[in-house]
């Protein structure tokens, strides 16, 4: 058990909810990376995609936008208020839960991960391997973001290649990593785009 309050754990929504509340966003892109366009671009169809802490959701309302299916999560409810404030004509499906213990319908064909893993404490890791495998269908994609800092503090707590590949390898099989040129400055040289295929 912590000692420190709620707002001071990121574990927590209320540690989330205070920095929506106060406006104090640092890691909002306010916009679509580039990379994400251009994997959309080149997908035939339009796969059900999941964006958990999805914030102010610039890229869920974008897929929604182009017909995809979309639902973006958050458990902070000042995260949601903002996306769905910001986002008037919001056309899929915006829900505030917690990514350890949301229940969907039916498992996803895309899970798209922009400053989520960065912002859960390290402990909670190897869970998320385990909850990504989950939320995924055979066969499935984890597309994004991931950071690489040797910064022992956060969020954003990043991590090393070696680290990634040991948590991500048991459930998923890496098929691109790229560098990434539209990074906002928390980011900057310190993020790469990669697409993992989910093991059957
Ligand atoms: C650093 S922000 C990134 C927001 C967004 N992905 C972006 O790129 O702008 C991290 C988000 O993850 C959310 N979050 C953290 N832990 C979560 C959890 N267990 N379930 C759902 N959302 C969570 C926070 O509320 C916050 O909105």
């Amino acid at each position: 058990m912590s000692d420190k309050p709620d707002h001071q754990r990121p574990e927590h929504p209320d540690f989330w909810d205070k920095r929506f509340d106060e406006g104090t966003t640092p890691w909002n892109a306010g916009g679509v990376p580039q990379a994400l366009r251009d994997y959309v671009a080149k997908q035939e169809g339009r796969p059900s995609a999941l964006i958990p802490g999805c914030g102010h959701a610039w890229e869920g309302a974008w897929l929604a936008q182009q017909g995809w299916e979309v639902t973006a999560l958050d458990f902070s409810a000042a995260a949601i208020e903002a996306a769905r404030v910001l986002l008037g004509n919001w056309q899929g499906r915006l829900v505030c839960g917690d990514f350890f213990s949301f229940a969907p319908p039916a498992p996803y064909e895309l899970v798209y991960e922009r400053a989520f893993l960065c912002a859960l404490p390290r402990k909670l890791w190897e869970d998320y391997g385990r909850r990504m495998h989950e939320l995924l269908a055979p066969g499935g994609r984890l597309i994004g973001f991931f950071f690489f800092s040797d910064e022992p503090k956060g969020p954003p707590f990043g991590t090393t290649p070696e680290a990634l590949d040991t948590l991500l390898s048991p459930w998923f099989v890496r098929e691109d990593d790229c560098p990434v040129g539209d990074s906002i400055p928390v980011f900057a040289g310190r993020e790469r785009w990669q697409v993992w295929r989910r093991k059957d």
